[in-house]
This record gives structure tokens, C-alpha cells and sequence, in this order.
């Protein structure tokens, strides 16, 4: 580990960028991913809990504009993608938003970005465990093998959102934990299966789409937004206020940025990799979209003032009366319930069980994003050092991994998936919108550094994202939207009392590890393979 000294001052605090790419060129681990791959693991990473589950979320709250809610989360995706792959081409390393702020803004922005980011990754793999619970309890033990499960254990209480007679989401506890073990003990899936997986999801969302497509009734898409397309500030509702909480379903693209510096010819496979893999999602998702809500009819259930009810009380009770029973809005496994009504019983099974063999792999890329982001900002002296220790057999940095397992598998255990989902989402908008203008900042402050890819028009796209971002949070639920003022003012305090006095950057050290963190077992969940040993040149 080499130190040199540094200047101080809360904002002072600039990492070099030199110290972080020393790191990373320490390392320098074999460019073998094409453009090919990428697009599967970015198609990996994102498709999930979002199409899966949270279809029947935004119908109540969109309609079926919910199409282009779709489309609106996207289009801030895409900006949001093409400012990660200058920024992930230029900073190869771990971290990711993390890191590349605490190289432009300075430690004191970068905390709240680390911070943010545990909305992203950990409160997001609690929201996909819920979701993934949805069809285990629904397809698997009551569909497939004719149990009942009791209803106090599928899904929190009434009082935090869940269902009425709910206690706890056991399966969601028990998805979460058992992710957290395989990744304690360095399992990780290879490009081999995550293309497995992808060829699942893809495979039970074409027949989906075969056979809701044809039994479209154009009468089902009116009216096409009851909600209106901004349904006020803070309501959550409309179209606007859906494609706030389906962004969620692109949640994940950026796992791919951190694969940027194994990718062969980064200037050109990254971007592709980047926004090939969001486009094709996006375009899955609308027609999947169109196919549910055009041919069982998706229109949501409406309050006393005429308006789509928002997550609540009043919402489950109204899906708890004999007739909503069917409405889609209302079913907690949306694509397998449509495929029921419309009488292909066997089919809607196997697309539960290709939600229910596919979910646990967004778990753990989640989850893996979640403890290196953590295992950074320790080795950065900004939390206890003690987490970042890494186990002698399995070489994974068990502890912080063991803390982020408990905290997701205990929020997976308590709330329901829409308000996860949308918390998650406050976190990833504040992220890349800090993203975007360092991307801008760096461009200013070091315009020579070499750049493997470069934002076409950076001002525009810097700027559409940034405004992208806020657009769809102030379109947030408030709740959710109070969420991340009030989880920044805890991490500022955290911060006071520890990352201030105990950051190493803070004491005039900048270090360059021997061991950078992408090197621990297990690696990328999706891209590695077996022999990932750097070649050091
Ligand atoms: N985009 C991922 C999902 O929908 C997180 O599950």
C-alpha cells in the first residue's frame, strides 16, 4: 500500500484520480467480454421484480398508459447509461457512483452517494426477494402443489403497507438470507448460467407475449389514463407517477458499467452493451405491457374522488372484496394471473416458475453491488475497517456481506413491494443524477484524460439526465420521496461522528491497494467465469 499526502477541508477531500486508476491498472483483468455479453448481462441484471410484479403496481396507478410510463423511465435510463459509460470506461474500478464521486465531488458528496446507493442495492434486492416470494407462494405452493399458505406469513402487516392478516413475508426473509450465504461463501454464477437465465426470462416473456398479443380488445385501453398523466405531486399516480416506480424495472443496468474494464474495445462495446441491453428491455416491456393490460383489462381501482387509489389501506381492502378479485391490478404474480384468466392455466405456471428460477440471480447481483460498495467505503476508512475484512478460506468479504443479507432480508420481511421498490428508486435517481454531473465536471476540470468512451453532446445529455432524474423523483410517492432526506440526514451524522475523523484520505493517506476489490471471490455474478486471475503486466 503506497501513501501520499493530500490537502484537507470537507470538500478539500478529493481522491486523486490517479490513486484510483493506480489501483485499477495494479489489476488490470483480462478484457474478454464483447458486446454480446454485455447486452446478456445487462439484460440479466434488469429484467426482474419490475415486469414481473410490479406490472400489476403501476396498472393502479397508470392504467393502461402504464405503456408509456415505460417508455418515460426508459428515456431517462438511456441518458443516465450513456453518462455511467464514460464515466465507468474512464474509472474502471469498484465503487461505482461511489467511487467516481469521490474523485470529482470530493468525500463529503461521495458518502451521500454511498449512502444513497444502499437504498439502490439493498432496499432494491429486498423489493425483487418480496417479489420473488409473490410467485413461490402464489405459482409454486399454492397453484403447483395445491397448499395453502398461511397468510400470515406471506406478507408483512397492514400497518407497513403489507396485506391484511399479513405478519411477515417468510419467503422473502428466507430468498434474502439464502443469496447472502452463497455469497459468503464466494458462489457466484457464471456467464454460462446468467445466460441461462437470461434465455428464461426472455423465453416465458415471448410466450407471454404470443398469447395475450392476439386476444388484445381495443376497448380495454380506454380510457387510456385515468389517473392523467401527472397525477400531482407526491401522489404517486398517473403516468408519471408510474414511470417513477417502473423504473425500477431498469434498475440494474449499471452493474454493467462495473464490467467495463473486462470489456474488449470499451469505446464501442460498452455503450452497446449499455443501451442495447435497456432498449431491448424497454421494448419487452411495453409489448408485455400492451399484451396484459389490452387483453384482461388493467384499469385501476378508483377512490372516492375519482382518482387511482394509492398504496394503502383502502387499496388492499378494496382488492380484498369478491369483486376485484380478479382484477389485475390487484394479483401479487400479474403474468402468470393473466395467463390464468385467459384460461392457459399451464402456461401461466411455467412463466411463475421461469419468475421463480430467475429471481434469486437479480438477488445476488444486487446484493453483490450492495457489499462492494460497502467494502470500498471501509478500505476508504469511512466505515469500520473491520468490514472490509475478507475471510481466509472464502476470500469474500463475509462481514459486510453478512450485515447487508440481515438488513435486506429484514426489510424484504416487512414491507410490501411497491414501497420498497419506489424507496429503491429515490436512492438510484439521486445516484445517477450525481453521476451525470461528474461526468460534466470532469470534462471541465481534466479534459485530457483519456476517455475509452466519450458521451456524444455531454451537455445535453448530462443535463437531460439531471433533469430526467428529478422529474421522476418528484414524481415519487412522498413517502418514498421523504425517504432519502431523511436516510442522508442519519448518513451525515453517521459521518460526523465517524467518516470525517477516520478517513484515510481525511489523515493524508491515499492508497493504492495491492488487492483491488473486483479481485475478491466471487466475482461479477454473470460475468466471470471460472479462471478470473489478473494478469499483471
Ligand atoms: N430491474 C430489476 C428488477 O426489475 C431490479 O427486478
Amino acid at each position: 500500500m503506497a501513501s501520499t499526502p493530500v490537502r484537507g477541508g470537507l470538500f478539500g477531500r478529493v481522491k486523486p484520480l490517479d490513486a484510483i486508476l493506480a489501483t485499477a491498472e495494479k489489476k488490470s483483468l483480462h478484457r474478454t467480454l464483447g458486446a454480446l455479453q454485455l447486452t446478456l448481462f445487462g439484460v440479466g441484471c434488469i429484467i426482474g421484480t419490475g415486469i414481473f410484479v410490479l406490472t400489476s403496481v403501476g396498472a393502479q396507478k397508470a392504467g393502461p398508459g402504464l405503456l408509456i410510463s415505460f417508455v418515460i423511465a426508459g428515456a431517462v435510463c438511456i441518458v443516465a447509461a450513456l453518462c455511467y459509460a464514460e464515466i465507468a470506461s474512464m474509472v474502471p474500478v469498484a465503487g461505482s457512483a461511489y467511487t467516481y464521486s469521490y474523485a470529482v465531488q470530493g468525500e463529503f458528496l461521495a458518502w451521500t452517494v454511498g449512502w444513497a446507493l444502499l437504498l439502490e442495492y439493498a432496499v432494491g434486492a429486498s423489493a425483487v426477494s418480496v417479489g420473488w416470494s409473490n410467485y413461490f407462494i402464489d405459482t409454486v405452493v399454492e397453484r403447483s402443489w395445491g397448499l395453502n399458505f398461511p397468510d400470515w406469513l406471506s406478507s408483512g402487516p397492514l400497518i407497513l403497507g403489507g396485506e391484511a392478516g399479513g405478519f411477515i413475508n417468510l419467503p422473502a426473509m428466507v430468498i434474502a438470507l439464502l443469496m447472502t450465504v452463497l455469497l459468503v461463501i464466494g458462489t457466484s454464477e457464471s456467464a454460462k448460467f446468467n445466460a441461462i437465465l437470461v434465455a428464461v426470462k426472455v423465453t416465458a416473456l415471448t410466450l407471454f407475449v404470443a398469447l395475450t398479443v392476439p386476444a388484445i380488445k381495443a376497448e380495454n385501453f380506454t380510457p387510456f389514463a385515468p389517473g392523467g398523466l401527472f397525477g400531482g405531486f407526491g401522489s404517486g399516480v398517473g403516468v408519471v407517477g408510474a414511470a417513477a416506480t417502473m423504473f425500477f424495472a431498469y434498475v440494474g443496468f449499471d452493474a454493467v458499467s462495473t464490467a467495463a474494464e473486462e470489456t474488449k474495445n470499451p469505446q464501442r462495446n460498452v455503450p452497446i452493451g449499455l443501451i442495447g441491453s435497456l432498449l431491448i428491455c424497454t421494448i419487452f416491456y411495453m409489448v408485455v405491457t400492451a399484451g396484459a393490460v389490452g387483453a384482461m383489462g388493467g384499469q385501476p381501482i378508483l377512490g372516492a374522488d375519482g382518482n387511482p387509489l394509492g398504496a394503502g389501506e383502502e387499496l388492499s381492502r378494496q382488492c380484498a372484496m369478491p369483486q376485484n378479485a380478479e382484477a389485475l391490478v390487484c394479483s401479487r404474480e400479474p403474468l402468470a394471473h393473466v395467463l390464468h384468466t385467459l384460461g392457459y392455466g399451464t402456461i401461466g405456471n411455467l412463466i411463475g416458475y421461469a419468475a421463480f428460477i430467475a429471481l434469486p440471480s437479480v438477488i445476488l447481483i444486487l446484493l453483490f453491488g450492495q457489499t462492494r460498495i460497502f467494502f470500498v467505503m471501509a478500505r476508504d476508512g469511512l466505515l469500520p475497517e473491520a468490514l472490509s475484512r475478507v475471510h481466509p478460506r472464502w476470500k469474500t468479504p463475509h462481514i459486510v456481506t453478512i450485515i447487508t443479507g440481515l438488513i435486506v432480508a429484514v426489510a424484504a420481511a416487512f414491507f410490501p413491494v411497491g414501497r420498497l421498490a419506489d424507496v429503491a428508486n429515490a436512492g438510484t435517481l439521486y445516484a445517477f443524477l450525481m453521476v451525470a454531473i461528474a461526468v460534466w465536471q470532469l470534462r471541465r476540470i481534466d479534459p485530457h484524460r483519456k476517455r475509452a468512451f466519450r458521451v456524444p453532446a455531454v451537455g445535453l445529455v448530462a443535463t437531460l439526465t439531471v433533469v430526467g432524474c428529478l422529474f421522476l423523483f418528484f414524481n415519487l410517492a412522498g413517502e418514498a420521496m421523504m425517504v432519502l432526506p431523511i436516510w442522508t440526514a442519519v448518513g451525515l451524522v453517521f459521518y460526523a461522528l465517524y467518516g470525517y475523523r477516520k478517513s484515510h484520505l481525511g489523515q493524508g493517506r491515499v492508497e493504492v491497494h495491492e488487492t483491488e476489490v473486483t479481485e475478491l471471490e466471487p466475482g461479477i455474478p454473470g460475468v466471470d467465469d471460472q479462471d478470473r486471475s489478473p494478469s499483471r503486466t
